[in-house]
């Protein structure tokens, strides 16, 4: 349970002051029961921007940090690749933490990392805020009882593209999203969410085969200069319960990508569309669909973010996390599942997860 001595309020501490961390922290500084206390970015200036914005201190190092300024949690938003060091350095300072996804980007180093957190007995949260969506949670109260047997589900989106004034030239994650070896490639660091809801409505994974599309994107002109990742890829699962999913992903489709997720039992069809996951849900014996329209804010004060935030701070402040979706070990065993699919592109094979 967090410290009370600071008037009943969670001491947060930021390690990595990207593009998502603009997603989180408008909600923490909102919170009354929350206090920004300290920025960490290895690129100083960007925890500066932050702390300029919200107060609090700033450090080149999340040891640093940890060390000179009394944190009840800290929000790990950092890339794919570079996982490990902080998650441990939270555990030595015994201080609990959010982590963006993916979790990382080795197998080993990943089942080796999960085993230390989990050791720690640290209160953490895996950022899957799908999981907070009412239009998910509904379908899997359903699929409870009559399970799921197929899903396919996509995230399809453009290339990553060295136009003037471009997203890819200009931001932080260019640096490190188009190359495969840094981010994962699209599966790990960005379809995980789809894959995330699979697990979450369909359970654990069993099996996975996948197959890649290449060298479409190298031919555009204007491809970031630095991009290895796959242009797209189809990647088949088998769960434990012998349900079965195909999952797609792409960067590389110039127009009207989107994302998407279907879930077929025996009683109930639910589809999933866009960001925002709306769900037409169709149910055996009905006319029509019950529809719920998913929430799209990125940061207003009802949005998903707002309650995977607002679910880890009352699980720090009571030490019950009955209100967590997810927890880090969780959010590996997603991350193995996207792993999984990248060492069947290297091997040709089936791979059998292993967690
Ligand atoms: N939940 C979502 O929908 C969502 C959306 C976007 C990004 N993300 C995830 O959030 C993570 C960060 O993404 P981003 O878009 O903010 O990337 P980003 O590149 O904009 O920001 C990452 C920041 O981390 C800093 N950093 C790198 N190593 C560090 C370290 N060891 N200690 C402290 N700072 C470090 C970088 O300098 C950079 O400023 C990624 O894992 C990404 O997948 C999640």
């Amino acid at each position: 349970m967090a410290d009370t001595n600071n008037g009943g309020k969670v001491r947060v501490g930021v390690i990595g002051c990207g593009g998502i961390s603009g997603s989180h922290l408008p909600n923490l500084d909102r919170f009354e029961d929350v206090e920004l206390v300290a920025f960490c970015d290895v690129v100083v200036e960007r925890a500066q921007k932050k702390a300029d914005q919200y107060g609090g201190v700033v450090y080149d190092d999340a040891a640093k940090m940890l060390a000179g300024t009394q944190c009840d949690a800290a929000y790990i938003m950092i890339p794919t690749y570079a996982h490990g060091t902080p998650e441990r350095t939270c555990i030595a300072a015994g201080v609990p933490f959010l982590v963006e996804k993916p979790m990382g980007l080795h197998p080993d180093d990943l089942r080796k990392l999960a085993a230390e957190v989990t050791a720690s007995g640290l209160i953490t949260a895996a950022g899957f805020m799908n999981r907070y969506r009412t239009s998910v949670n509904r379908v899997r109260e359903l699929l409870a009882g009559d399970p799921a047997i197929l899903m396919d589900g996509a995230w399809i989106g453009g290339p990553p593209l060295d136009r003037d004034g471009d997203y890819f030239a200009k931001n932080p994650i260019g640096q490190w999203w188009p190359v495969k070896e840094k981010s994962g490639g699209q599966f790990v660091e960005q379809v995980i969410h789809t894959v995330d809801l699979a697990r979450y409505l369909g359970g654990e994974v069993a099996e996975v085969f996948a197959y890649a599309a290449n060298g479409f994107n190298k031919k555009l002109p204007n491809l970031v200069t630095n991009y290895t990742n796959d242009d797209a890829m189809v990647v088949s699962l088998r769960f434990e319960s012998g349900a079965v999913a195909n999952i797609m992903a792409a960067c590389s489709a110039g127009v009207s990508g989107g994302v998407f997720l279907n879930v077929w039992a025996a009683h109930h069809t639910a589809r999933f569309t866009d960001w925002g996951h709306h769900l037409k849900l169709y149910r055996e014996g009905e006319q029509g669909s019950e529809d719920i329209k998913g929430d799209l804010g990125i940061s207003s004060p009802d949005s998903i973010f707002t309650l995977e935030d607002r679910a880890f701070i009352d699980a720090v402040k009571s030490g019950d996390t009955s209100g967590l979706k997810s927890c880090h070990a969780d959010g590996v065993r997603t991350t193995l599942v996207c792993l999984a699919a990248n060492e069947s592109l290297e091997t040709g094979a089936p791979v059998k997860v292993q967690y």
